[in-house]
């Protein structure tokens, strides 16, 4: 009989809902600074961690945007994206789907080949040295334009190869997903899979609107759908996966304590629910960090851990066939240690 701690490293893991840019940790983002001859208005790894103080999203995009101009070339994007895959074999994640912002760096003047052919090259690299399978979710920022999103899909046509879905990140409020109806019906229409952050700080309604106006597959947050039973009961019936974020929600006072995560509230609903890290190194921690400080605020029980672990395969975009084996081997794992 183990510690739930120890169940919680253990276990293999699926992540969700990641933002490699929100990977970028402080040391790095210096290190990739005087590489590329950049100056950066923080002094020193301290003085930047002092910055991470948010009272809303919007607090940290802004830091979040600036942090990822030190990004220039195929090998920083590689280098970023490596440093999380090595995260995720230190934790036992071995499959994950990643988003990448495009917008954040072809404003920069960066390219989007440059980016993607950077963070494709570590994912392959991963598979091979480690095993650990994963998608790519390209995101749209919903600050910006319609028609810049759909120049964005413009430029991803060349590389649909490494593209498994579309995602829409960024400021929700005032953006609501009907703004990106058509270049998501366009997405759809090239056999990408769909997803969208509905309901972090945006209305009930705008999870609504993911789901019957973009047509997502599954919805990253989703907290407040709880404010709606009909909602609650359509999550349920058709098993719309929520990438949940419980250190995320905490830090950006999505949430004002953990201990009144709505998590419970979505298990008793029978959700399909699962816990992520979204921006690890701004939020303060991975997806182990984010399972063991929800797990203690909520008390959750081990058969709940299990059950947290089984949905993140169970919300991915892995074949019918490697969900189930890779549940075989999370109940493998899970009878040898409870
Ligand atoms: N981009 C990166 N992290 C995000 C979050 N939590 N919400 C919206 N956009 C994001
Ligand atoms: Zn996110």
């Amino acid at each position: 009989m183990q510690a739930i701690s120890e169940l919680i490293k253990q276990l293999p893991k699926a992540e969700l809902h990641l933002h490699i840019e929100g990977s970028l940790e402080p040391e790095m983002m210096f290190d990739l600074a005087q590489r590329n001859g950049l100056e950066l208005a923080y002094k020193s790894v301290n003085e930047i961690k002092n910055a991470y103080q948010f009272t809303q999203l919007q607090d940290f995009l802004d830091i979040y945007y600036a942090g990822m101009s030190v990004l220039i070339t195929e090998q920083d994007f590689f280098d970023l994206t490596w440093a999380y895959l090595n995260k995720c074999h230190e934790q036992n994640v071995q499959h994950v789907e990643i988003m990448f912002d495009p917008q954040g760096h072809t404003e920069r003047g960066i390219a989007f080949k440059t980016a993607i052919t950077g963070i494709n090259r570590a994912l392959q690299q991963a598979k091979t040295k480690w095993n650990i399978s994963s998608k790519l979710i390209m995101c749209f920022l919903r600050h910006l334009s319609q028609q810049d999103a759909f120049k964005t899909l413009e430029q991803a046509k060349a590389h649909l190869d490494l593209i498994d879905a579309v995602g829409l990140d960024s400021s929700e409020l005032g953006h609501p997903p009907s703004k990106f109806q058509a270049v998501f019906a366009e997405a759809k229409s090239l056999g990408l899979k769909l997803v969208a952050h509905a309901g972090e700080e945006g209305p009930p309604d705008y999870v609504e609107q993911a789901l019957d106006l973009l047509k997502v597959d599954r919805i990253d947050h989703g907290n407040r759908a709880m404010e709606s039973k009909t909602l609650i009961a359509r999550l349920k019936s058709e098993q719309i996966a929520l990438t949940l974020c419980p250190l995320s929600n905490l830090k950006l006072c999505v949430v004002d304590d953990l201990s009144n995560h709505p998590l419970p509230q979505m298990l008793e609903n029978d959700l399909l629910v699962t816990i992520n890290s979204d921006d690890p190194s701004y939020f303060g921690g991975y997806i182990i960090e984010n399972f063991l400080a929800i797990q203690q605020s909520l008390d959750l029980t081990k058969s709940q851990i299990v059950e947290l672990v089984k949905n993140g395969f169970k919300g991915s975009f892995l074949t019918e066939k490697e969900i189930e084996q890779f549940i075989k081997q999370v109940d493998t794992c899970a009878n040898s240690l409870i």
